[in-house]
Protein backbone atom coordinates (compact mmCIF):
# COMPACT_ATOMS: atom_id res chain seq x y z
CA UNK A 1 0.00 0.00 0.00
CA UNK A 2 1.44 3.19 -1.05
CA UNK A 3 1.27 6.10 2.08
CA UNK A 4 0.45 9.60 1.39
CA UNK A 5 1.65 11.72 3.32
CA UNK A 6 0.04 15.66 2.59
CA UNK A 7 2.27 18.35 1.96
CA UNK A 8 2.56 20.94 5.08
CA UNK A 9 1.07 24.22 3.28
CA UNK A 10 4.20 26.39 2.34
CA UNK A 11 4.57 29.87 4.81
CA UNK A 12 5.91 32.39 2.88
CA UNK A 13 8.71 34.37 3.77
CA UNK A 14 6.40 37.99 4.63
CA UNK A 15 4.50 35.58 6.78
CA UNK A 16 7.94 33.93 8.53
CA UNK A 17 8.77 37.83 9.76
CA UNK A 18 5.50 38.70 11.32
CA UNK A 19 6.46 38.30 15.23
CA UNK A 20 2.65 36.95 15.68
CA UNK A 21 3.56 33.74 14.10
CA UNK A 22 6.77 32.87 16.47
CA UNK A 23 6.50 29.51 17.65
CA UNK A 24 4.86 28.02 14.66
CA UNK A 25 6.31 25.04 12.73
CA UNK A 26 6.65 25.76 8.95
CA UNK A 27 7.34 24.94 5.51
CA UNK A 28 9.05 28.01 3.67
CA UNK A 29 10.71 28.05 0.28
CA UNK A 30 12.63 30.30 -1.93
CA UNK A 31 15.98 31.70 -3.16
CA UNK A 32 19.45 32.48 -1.56
CA UNK A 33 20.34 35.38 -1.13
CA UNK A 34 23.54 35.07 0.80
CA UNK A 35 25.39 32.25 2.88
CA UNK A 36 27.14 33.11 5.76
CA UNK A 37 29.26 30.26 7.40
CA UNK A 38 30.32 30.62 11.58
CA UNK A 39 33.21 28.35 12.50
CA UNK A 40 30.86 27.41 15.52
CA UNK A 41 29.16 25.20 13.38
CA UNK A 42 26.55 26.71 11.84
CA UNK A 43 25.38 28.51 9.28
CA UNK A 44 22.89 31.64 8.31
CA UNK A 45 20.87 31.55 4.97
CA UNK A 46 18.92 34.55 3.62
CA UNK A 47 15.78 33.62 1.58
CA UNK A 48 13.89 35.53 -0.30
CA UNK A 49 10.17 34.04 -2.12
CA UNK A 50 9.30 37.40 -3.32
CA UNK A 51 6.49 37.76 -1.04
CA UNK A 52 8.38 40.67 -0.10
CA UNK A 53 11.46 42.48 -0.46
CA UNK A 54 12.69 41.47 3.16
CA UNK A 55 14.83 38.47 3.41
CA UNK A 56 14.14 36.20 6.50
CA UNK A 57 17.30 34.30 7.95
CA UNK A 58 17.32 30.84 8.19
CA UNK A 59 19.88 28.94 10.60
CA UNK A 60 21.17 25.98 9.65
CA UNK A 61 22.80 24.28 12.05
CA UNK A 62 26.06 21.31 10.81
CA UNK A 63 23.18 18.75 12.71
CA UNK A 64 22.11 19.23 9.82
CA UNK A 65 22.13 15.45 8.12
CA UNK A 66 23.25 17.33 4.85
CA UNK A 67 24.97 20.45 6.16
CA UNK A 68 28.50 19.59 4.91
CA UNK A 69 27.09 17.44 1.47
CA UNK A 70 24.65 20.40 0.50
CA UNK A 71 23.97 23.59 2.86
CA UNK A 72 27.84 24.56 2.32
CA UNK A 73 27.50 24.40 -1.68
CA UNK A 74 24.15 27.03 -1.49
CA UNK A 75 25.47 30.27 -3.09
CA UNK A 76 23.29 33.20 -4.50
CA UNK A 77 20.21 32.11 -6.73
CA UNK A 78 19.95 28.50 -5.06
CA UNK A 79 16.62 27.03 -4.39
CA UNK A 80 15.57 25.77 -1.05
CA UNK A 81 12.78 24.41 1.22
CA UNK A 82 13.44 24.70 4.87
CA UNK A 83 11.09 23.31 7.70
CA UNK A 84 11.62 24.58 10.94
CA UNK A 85 10.54 26.58 14.01
CA UNK A 86 9.84 30.68 13.56
CA UNK A 87 11.68 32.14 16.78
CA UNK A 88 12.66 35.05 18.18
CA UNK A 89 15.55 36.28 16.08
CA UNK A 90 18.47 37.15 19.03
CA UNK A 91 20.04 39.99 15.71
CA UNK A 92 19.36 43.43 15.20
CA UNK A 93 17.15 44.51 12.67
CA UNK A 94 14.61 41.53 12.62
CA UNK A 95 12.14 40.45 14.82
CA UNK A 96 12.05 36.93 13.90
CA UNK A 97 14.19 33.97 12.04
CA UNK A 98 13.54 30.38 11.14
CA UNK A 99 15.25 27.47 12.81
CA UNK A 100 15.41 24.74 10.12
CA UNK A 101 14.68 21.09 11.43
CA UNK A 102 15.25 19.68 7.56
CA UNK A 103 16.70 21.40 4.47
CA UNK A 104 16.36 20.56 0.78
CA UNK A 105 17.64 21.89 -1.62
CA UNK A 106 15.83 22.29 -5.00
CA UNK A 107 18.12 23.25 -7.44
CA UNK A 108 21.71 24.64 -7.30
CA UNK A 109 23.24 27.84 -8.72
CA UNK A 110 27.36 27.96 -9.69
CA UNK A 111 27.81 31.45 -8.41
CA UNK A 112 30.15 31.47 -11.00
CA UNK A 113 28.38 31.99 -13.97
CA UNK A 114 25.33 33.15 -11.61
CA UNK A 115 24.17 36.35 -13.80
CA UNK A 116 22.52 38.71 -10.58
CA UNK A 117 25.81 39.12 -8.59
CA UNK A 118 24.90 41.51 -5.78
CA UNK A 119 27.11 44.74 -7.18
CA UNK A 120 27.15 46.08 -11.29
CA UNK A 121 23.50 45.27 -11.76
CA UNK A 122 22.54 48.46 -13.90
CA UNK A 123 19.34 48.57 -15.21
CA UNK A 124 20.33 48.41 -18.75
CA UNK A 125 22.34 45.11 -18.14
CA UNK A 126 19.14 43.33 -16.08
CA UNK A 127 17.02 44.35 -18.91
CA UNK A 128 19.11 41.86 -21.01
CA UNK A 129 18.11 39.10 -18.29
CA UNK A 130 14.73 39.70 -18.13
CA UNK A 131 14.78 36.13 -17.03
CA UNK A 132 16.40 36.58 -14.01
CA UNK A 133 15.45 40.46 -13.06
CA UNK A 134 12.27 39.68 -11.11
CA UNK A 135 14.37 37.73 -9.01
CA UNK A 136 16.75 41.69 -7.69
CA UNK A 137 14.91 43.87 -4.77
CA UNK A 138 14.16 46.32 -7.32
CA UNK A 139 11.85 44.19 -10.13
CA UNK A 140 10.44 42.38 -7.68
CA UNK A 141 9.13 45.57 -5.57
CA UNK A 142 8.17 46.95 -9.35
CA UNK A 143 6.02 43.73 -10.01
CA UNK A 144 4.22 43.90 -6.62
CA UNK A 145 3.45 47.47 -6.72
CA UNK A 146 1.95 46.78 -10.51
CA UNK A 147 -0.22 44.06 -8.90
CA UNK A 148 -1.15 46.72 -6.21
CA UNK A 149 -2.53 49.44 -8.90
CA UNK A 150 -4.11 46.66 -10.89
CA UNK A 151 -6.46 45.84 -8.27
CA UNK A 152 -7.09 48.80 -7.33
CA UNK A 153 -8.01 50.15 -10.67
CA UNK A 154 -10.33 47.22 -10.45
CA UNK A 155 -11.65 47.71 -6.89
CA UNK A 156 -12.23 51.48 -7.93
CA UNK A 157 -14.55 50.66 -11.08
CA UNK A 158 -16.03 47.04 -9.38
CA UNK A 159 -17.01 49.34 -6.39
CA UNK A 160 -18.48 51.34 -8.26
CA UNK A 161 -21.04 50.06 -10.79
CA UNK A 162 -18.88 49.94 -14.05
CA UNK A 163 -19.10 46.96 -15.80
CA UNK A 164 -15.48 45.46 -17.24
CA UNK A 165 -15.53 44.63 -20.83
CA UNK A 166 -13.17 42.98 -23.21
CA UNK A 167 -12.73 44.64 -26.03
CA UNK A 168 -10.93 42.56 -28.89
CA UNK A 169 -7.16 42.77 -29.44
CA UNK A 170 -7.11 42.15 -33.54
CA UNK A 171 -8.98 44.57 -34.97
CA UNK A 172 -10.33 46.19 -38.59
CA UNK A 173 -10.68 49.89 -37.28
CA UNK A 174 -8.05 52.46 -36.15
CA UNK A 175 -9.59 54.15 -33.22
CA UNK A 176 -6.75 56.81 -32.82
CA UNK A 177 -6.75 57.29 -36.36
CA UNK A 178 -3.41 58.02 -36.44
CA UNK A 179 -2.04 55.00 -38.43
CA UNK A 180 0.43 53.61 -35.97
CA UNK A 181 -0.44 49.77 -36.28
CA UNK A 182 0.70 46.27 -36.06
CA UNK A 183 -0.37 44.44 -39.42
CA UNK A 184 -1.76 40.98 -38.46
CA UNK A 185 -1.80 38.87 -40.94
CA UNK A 186 -1.66 35.30 -42.80
CA UNK A 187 -0.64 36.24 -45.98
CA UNK A 188 3.33 34.95 -47.24
CA UNK A 189 4.81 37.39 -47.34
CA UNK A 190 6.93 35.62 -50.10
CA UNK A 191 4.12 35.58 -51.97
CA UNK A 192 1.72 38.40 -51.97
CA UNK A 193 -1.45 37.80 -53.49
CA UNK A 194 -2.37 41.02 -56.09
CA UNK A 195 -5.79 42.51 -56.80
CA UNK A 196 -5.81 41.41 -60.87
CA UNK A 197 -2.09 41.49 -61.01
CA UNK A 198 -1.69 44.83 -59.67
CA UNK A 199 1.37 45.05 -58.15
CA UNK A 200 0.05 47.73 -55.89
CA UNK A 201 -3.37 46.48 -54.52
CA UNK A 202 -2.86 43.69 -52.15
CA UNK A 203 -5.43 41.24 -52.64
CA UNK A 204 -6.34 41.18 -48.62
CA UNK A 205 -9.63 39.11 -49.75
CA UNK A 206 -7.26 36.01 -49.30
CA UNK A 207 -5.80 37.15 -45.41
CA UNK A 208 -7.36 35.19 -43.00
CA UNK A 209 -10.14 37.85 -42.05
CA UNK A 210 -10.85 38.86 -45.72
CA UNK A 211 -9.78 42.43 -45.13
CA UNK A 212 -6.86 44.26 -43.44
CA UNK A 213 -6.86 44.10 -39.66
CA UNK A 214 -4.50 45.17 -37.01
CA UNK A 215 -3.55 45.19 -33.21
CA UNK A 216 -5.54 47.20 -31.26
CA UNK A 217 -4.71 50.80 -30.39
CA UNK A 218 -7.18 51.32 -28.13
CA UNK A 219 -10.24 49.68 -27.14
CA UNK A 220 -12.15 52.77 -26.19
CA UNK A 221 -14.58 52.56 -29.76
CA UNK A 222 -15.98 49.29 -29.01
CA UNK A 223 -16.12 50.11 -24.96
CA UNK A 224 -18.04 53.08 -26.20
CA UNK A 225 -20.95 50.73 -27.83
CA UNK A 226 -21.17 49.06 -24.15
CA UNK A 227 -21.18 52.30 -22.52
CA UNK A 228 -24.34 53.01 -24.90
CA UNK A 229 -25.97 49.86 -23.44
CA UNK A 230 -24.45 49.48 -19.99
CA UNK A 231 -24.02 53.00 -18.60
CA UNK A 232 -20.73 52.63 -17.24
CA UNK A 233 -17.96 50.57 -18.14
CA UNK A 234 -14.42 50.12 -18.61
CA UNK A 235 -11.95 48.13 -20.35
CA UNK A 236 -8.48 47.36 -18.98
CA UNK A 237 -6.04 45.09 -21.31
CA UNK A 238 -2.91 45.25 -23.94
CA UNK A 239 -2.73 48.26 -26.92
CA UNK A 240 0.04 48.28 -29.70
CA UNK A 241 1.69 51.02 -31.24
CA UNK A 242 3.84 51.15 -33.79
CA UNK A 243 5.22 54.37 -33.11
CA UNK A 244 9.15 54.66 -33.86
CA UNK A 245 9.78 56.50 -30.46
CA UNK A 246 12.82 55.28 -28.61
CA UNK A 247 12.11 57.30 -25.48
CA UNK A 248 11.86 56.43 -21.82
CA UNK A 249 7.77 57.03 -21.40
CA UNK A 250 7.20 54.74 -25.07
CA UNK A 251 6.25 50.90 -25.13
CA UNK A 252 5.36 49.54 -28.59
CA UNK A 253 3.14 47.30 -26.45
CA UNK A 254 1.64 48.78 -23.29
CA UNK A 255 -1.36 48.55 -21.15
CA UNK A 256 -4.55 50.80 -20.74
CA UNK A 257 -7.49 50.85 -18.85
CA UNK A 258 -10.38 52.90 -20.43
CA UNK A 259 -13.62 53.64 -18.64
CA UNK A 260 -16.46 54.57 -20.99
CA UNK A 261 -19.32 56.85 -18.86
CA UNK A 262 -22.93 57.39 -20.37
CA UNK A 263 -24.86 60.41 -19.86
CA UNK A 264 -21.76 62.30 -18.12
CA UNK A 265 -19.54 65.35 -20.11
CA UNK A 266 -16.11 66.06 -19.77
CA UNK A 267 -16.69 67.97 -16.37
CA UNK A 268 -18.10 64.70 -15.28
CA UNK A 269 -14.92 62.95 -16.89
CA UNK A 270 -12.35 64.96 -15.41
CA UNK A 271 -14.22 64.19 -11.91
CA UNK A 272 -13.59 60.35 -12.40
CA UNK A 273 -10.27 60.84 -13.36
CA UNK A 274 -9.00 62.80 -10.47
CA UNK A 275 -10.60 60.42 -8.06
CA UNK A 276 -9.64 57.73 -10.04
CA UNK A 277 -5.96 58.39 -9.50
CA UNK A 278 -5.97 59.81 -5.67
CA UNK A 279 -7.78 55.64 -5.25
CA UNK A 280 -4.63 54.36 -6.92
CA UNK A 281 -1.84 56.32 -5.20
CA UNK A 282 -3.43 56.01 -1.27
CA UNK A 283 -4.10 52.69 -2.18
CA UNK A 284 -0.09 51.73 -3.18
CA UNK A 285 0.89 53.85 0.16
CA UNK A 286 -1.57 51.84 1.83
CA UNK A 287 -1.06 48.32 1.06
CA UNK A 288 2.43 48.60 -0.43
CA UNK A 289 4.68 50.59 2.55
CA UNK A 290 7.60 48.40 2.71
CA UNK A 291 7.90 48.41 -1.30
CA UNK A 292 7.06 52.17 -1.41
CA UNK A 293 10.25 52.98 1.20
CA UNK A 294 12.73 50.74 -1.32
CA UNK A 295 11.50 53.12 -3.71
CA UNK A 296 11.87 56.44 -1.54
CA UNK A 297 15.44 54.92 -0.19
CA UNK A 298 16.70 53.77 -3.96
CA UNK A 299 15.40 54.98 -6.68
CA UNK A 300 13.61 58.74 -5.98
CA UNK A 301 13.53 60.03 -2.77
CA UNK A 302 10.05 62.20 -3.35
CA UNK A 303 7.82 59.81 -4.26
CA UNK A 304 6.22 58.83 -0.95
CA UNK A 305 6.11 62.62 -0.16
CA UNK A 306 4.71 63.55 -3.93
CA UNK A 307 1.84 60.96 -3.63
CA UNK A 308 0.65 62.08 -0.23
CA UNK A 309 0.20 65.58 -1.44
CA UNK A 310 -1.34 64.38 -4.82
CA UNK A 311 -4.33 62.75 -2.85
CA UNK A 312 -4.54 65.35 -0.75
CA UNK A 313 -4.86 68.43 -3.21
CA UNK A 314 -6.84 69.54 -5.96
CA UNK A 315 -5.37 69.09 -9.73
CA UNK A 316 -4.52 72.05 -11.55
CA UNK A 317 -7.03 72.56 -14.49
CA UNK A 318 -6.01 74.73 -17.70
CA UNK A 319 -7.33 75.08 -21.00
CA UNK A 320 -5.05 74.72 -23.56
CA UNK A 321 -5.35 77.93 -24.58
CA UNK A 322 -4.03 79.13 -21.35
CA UNK A 323 -1.60 76.50 -21.49
CA UNK A 324 -0.05 78.23 -24.70
CA UNK A 325 -0.02 81.44 -23.24
CA UNK A 326 1.84 80.76 -19.59
CA UNK A 327 4.00 78.75 -21.92
CA UNK A 328 5.02 81.34 -24.33
CA UNK A 329 5.37 84.05 -21.25
CA UNK A 330 7.29 81.94 -19.08
CA UNK A 331 10.37 83.19 -20.15
CA UNK A 332 12.02 79.34 -20.36
CA UNK A 333 13.70 78.24 -23.94
CA UNK A 334 12.03 74.97 -25.37
CA UNK A 335 13.25 72.65 -27.80
CA UNK A 336 9.94 73.26 -29.51
CA UNK A 337 8.75 76.14 -30.12
CA UNK A 338 4.77 76.86 -28.74
CA UNK A 339 2.25 78.46 -30.49
CA UNK A 340 -1.69 77.82 -31.27
CA UNK A 341 -2.23 74.92 -32.63
CA UNK A 342 0.55 73.22 -32.24
CA UNK A 343 0.62 69.78 -30.29
CA UNK A 344 2.02 69.63 -26.27
CA UNK A 345 5.86 68.81 -26.38
CA UNK A 346 6.41 66.28 -22.98
CA UNK A 347 9.01 69.46 -22.35
CA UNK A 348 5.81 72.13 -22.13
CA UNK A 349 3.72 69.41 -20.11
CA UNK A 350 7.16 68.93 -17.72
CA UNK A 351 7.41 72.45 -17.59
CA UNK A 352 3.56 73.36 -16.54
CA UNK A 353 3.39 70.57 -13.63
CA UNK A 354 7.17 70.75 -12.53
CA UNK A 355 7.57 74.11 -12.64
CA UNK A 356 4.15 76.01 -13.13
CA UNK A 357 1.79 74.20 -10.81
CA UNK A 358 3.88 71.45 -9.12
CA UNK A 359 1.27 69.16 -9.00
CA UNK A 360 -0.77 67.08 -11.88
CA UNK A 361 -2.23 69.68 -14.43
CA UNK A 362 -5.20 68.24 -16.34
CA UNK A 363 -5.35 70.65 -19.31
CA UNK A 364 -8.37 70.57 -21.55
CA UNK A 365 -9.90 71.81 -24.81
CA UNK A 366 -7.21 71.23 -27.21
CA UNK A 367 -7.47 72.84 -30.85
CA UNK A 368 -9.65 70.37 -32.96
CA UNK A 369 -7.15 69.28 -35.37
CA UNK A 370 -4.60 68.28 -33.48
CA UNK A 371 -7.28 65.49 -31.56
CA UNK A 372 -8.75 62.11 -33.02
CA UNK A 373 -11.91 62.37 -34.80
CA UNK A 374 -14.17 61.14 -31.73
CA UNK A 375 -13.70 64.07 -29.56
CA UNK A 376 -16.73 66.37 -29.42
CA UNK A 377 -16.34 69.53 -31.25
CA UNK A 378 -17.46 72.35 -29.33
CA UNK A 379 -19.32 75.70 -30.07
CA UNK A 380 -16.09 77.79 -31.21
CA UNK A 381 -15.74 74.84 -34.01
CA UNK A 382 -12.23 75.64 -33.23
CA UNK A 383 -11.26 73.28 -29.73
CA UNK A 384 -12.74 69.76 -28.99
CA UNK A 385 -13.93 68.70 -25.55
CA UNK A 386 -10.85 66.41 -25.10
CA UNK A 387 -8.35 66.35 -21.58
CA UNK A 388 -5.30 65.30 -20.46
CA UNK A 389 -3.75 64.74 -17.83
CA UNK A 390 0.04 65.83 -16.82
CA UNK A 391 2.12 64.78 -13.61
CA UNK A 392 5.53 65.67 -12.98
CA UNK A 393 8.28 63.76 -14.61
CA UNK A 394 5.90 61.29 -16.88
CA UNK A 395 4.07 64.05 -18.58
CA UNK A 396 0.93 63.04 -19.92
CA UNK A 397 -0.65 60.14 -18.13
CA UNK A 398 -4.18 60.22 -19.06
CA UNK A 399 -5.92 61.12 -22.16
CA UNK A 400 -9.63 61.71 -22.82
CA UNK A 401 -12.23 63.21 -23.82
CA UNK A 402 -16.11 63.96 -24.38
CA UNK A 403 -17.49 62.24 -27.46
CA UNK A 404 -18.71 63.36 -30.39
CA UNK A 405 -22.52 61.98 -30.02
CA UNK A 406 -24.15 64.08 -32.73
CA UNK A 407 -23.84 62.26 -36.18
CA UNK A 408 -23.39 64.59 -38.56
CA UNK A 409 -20.61 66.81 -37.16
CA UNK A 410 -18.70 63.13 -36.53
CA UNK A 411 -19.15 62.32 -39.96
CA UNK A 412 -17.24 65.87 -40.99
CA UNK A 413 -14.81 65.07 -38.50
CA UNK A 414 -13.84 61.72 -39.94
CA UNK A 415 -13.99 62.91 -43.39
CA UNK A 416 -11.80 66.10 -42.37
CA UNK A 417 -9.09 63.81 -40.79
CA UNK A 418 -9.01 60.91 -44.05
CA UNK A 419 -11.47 58.35 -42.56
CA UNK A 420 -13.83 56.06 -44.37
CA UNK A 421 -17.01 56.79 -42.01
CA UNK A 422 -18.63 54.13 -44.34
CA UNK A 423 -15.82 51.98 -42.32
CA UNK A 424 -17.18 53.16 -38.73
CA UNK A 425 -20.92 52.52 -39.87
CA UNK A 426 -21.56 50.33 -36.61
CA UNK A 427 -19.48 53.74 -34.43
CA UNK A 428 -21.96 55.94 -36.74
CA UNK A 429 -25.10 54.05 -35.54
CA UNK A 430 -24.47 54.58 -31.70
CA UNK A 431 -25.46 58.74 -32.91
CA UNK A 432 -28.18 57.39 -34.92
CA UNK A 433 -30.24 55.05 -32.61
CA UNK A 434 -30.46 56.80 -28.83
CA UNK A 435 -27.07 58.68 -28.81
CA UNK A 436 -26.55 60.25 -25.45
CA UNK A 437 -23.56 62.10 -24.65
CA UNK A 438 -20.78 60.14 -22.86
CA UNK A 439 -16.66 60.54 -22.37
CA UNK A 440 -14.03 58.74 -21.24
CA UNK A 441 -10.48 58.43 -20.63
CA UNK A 442 -7.28 56.43 -21.58
CA UNK A 443 -4.89 55.71 -18.59
CA UNK A 444 -1.35 53.98 -19.22
CA UNK A 445 -0.69 51.36 -16.71
CA UNK A 446 2.77 51.84 -17.33
CA UNK A 447 3.59 55.72 -16.64
CA UNK A 448 1.24 55.36 -13.24
CA UNK A 449 3.68 52.03 -12.28
CA UNK A 450 6.67 54.51 -13.46
CA UNK A 451 5.06 57.46 -11.57
CA UNK A 452 4.39 55.95 -8.69
CA UNK A 453 7.63 53.93 -8.30
CA UNK A 454 9.98 57.01 -9.39
CA UNK A 455 11.33 54.50 -12.48
CA UNK A 456 12.97 56.75 -14.71
CA UNK A 457 12.62 54.15 -17.67
CA UNK A 458 8.72 52.57 -18.71
CA UNK A 459 10.81 49.37 -20.02
CA UNK A 460 11.73 48.56 -16.34
CA UNK A 461 7.91 48.86 -14.76
CA UNK A 462 5.92 46.06 -17.23
CA UNK A 463 8.19 42.56 -17.21
CA UNK A 464 8.97 42.35 -20.72
CA UNK A 465 8.98 45.34 -22.65
CA UNK A 466 8.47 45.43 -26.63
CA UNK A 467 9.89 48.30 -28.27
CA UNK A 468 11.88 49.39 -31.59
CA UNK A 469 14.39 46.28 -32.16
CA UNK A 470 13.28 45.34 -28.76
CA UNK A 471 10.81 41.87 -28.43
CA UNK A 472 13.20 39.29 -26.54
CA UNK A 473 12.01 36.61 -23.90
O1 LIG B 1 -3.93 59.58 -25.15
P1 LIG B 1 -4.14 58.21 -25.69
O2 LIG B 1 -3.62 57.91 -27.04
O3 LIG B 1 -5.71 57.98 -25.61
C1 LIG B 1 -6.40 56.93 -26.11
O4 LIG B 1 -5.91 55.91 -26.56
C2 LIG B 1 -7.88 57.07 -25.96
N1 LIG B 1 -8.54 56.08 -26.84
C3 LIG B 1 -8.26 56.88 -24.52
C4 LIG B 1 -9.72 57.03 -24.26
O5 LIG B 1 -10.23 58.12 -24.28
N2 LIG B 1 -10.41 55.93 -24.00
O6 LIG B 1 -3.53 57.15 -24.68
C5 LIG B 1 -3.97 57.09 -23.34
C6 LIG B 1 -2.79 56.92 -22.40
C7 LIG B 1 -1.76 58.05 -22.47
O7 LIG B 1 -2.17 59.15 -21.69
C8 LIG B 1 -0.54 57.35 -21.92
O8 LIG B 1 -0.59 57.28 -20.50
C9 LIG B 1 -0.69 55.95 -22.46
O9 LIG B 1 -2.05 55.76 -22.77
N3 LIG B 1 0.13 55.75 -23.67
C10 LIG B 1 1.28 55.05 -23.71
N4 LIG B 1 1.96 54.42 -22.75
C11 LIG B 1 3.11 53.79 -23.10
N5 LIG B 1 3.60 53.76 -24.36
C12 LIG B 1 2.94 54.38 -25.37
N6 LIG B 1 3.41 54.32 -26.62
C13 LIG B 1 1.72 55.07 -25.06
N7 LIG B 1 0.83 55.77 -25.79
C14 LIG B 1 -0.13 56.16 -24.93
MG1 LIG C 1 -2.86 61.28 -25.66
Amino acid sequence: MVMKTMQMERTTVAQALEPANIGKKVRICGWVRTRRDSKAGFSFLELNDGSTIKNVQVLAENKLPNYDSEVLKLGIGSSVEVIGNIVESPAKGQATEVKSESLKVFGYADPATYPLQKKGTSMEFLRTIAHLRPRTNTFGAVARVRNEICRSIHNFFQSRGYIYVHTPIITASDCEGAGQMFRVTTLDLNNIPYQNGDSKAIDFEQDFFGKPTNLTVSGQLEAEIYALALSNVYTFGPTFRAENSNTSRHLAEFWMVEPEIAFCDLEGDMGVAEQFLKTIFNDVLTNCPTDMEFFNERIDNTVIETLKSIVNSDFARITYTEAVEILKSCGETFEFPVSWGCDLQSEHERYLTEKKFKKPVIVTDYPAGIKAFYMKLSDDETTVRAMDVLVPKVGEIIGGSQREDRLEVLEKRMIAQGLNPEEYWWYLDLRRFGSVPHAGFGLGLERTVQFVTGMTNIRDVIPFPRAPKTADF
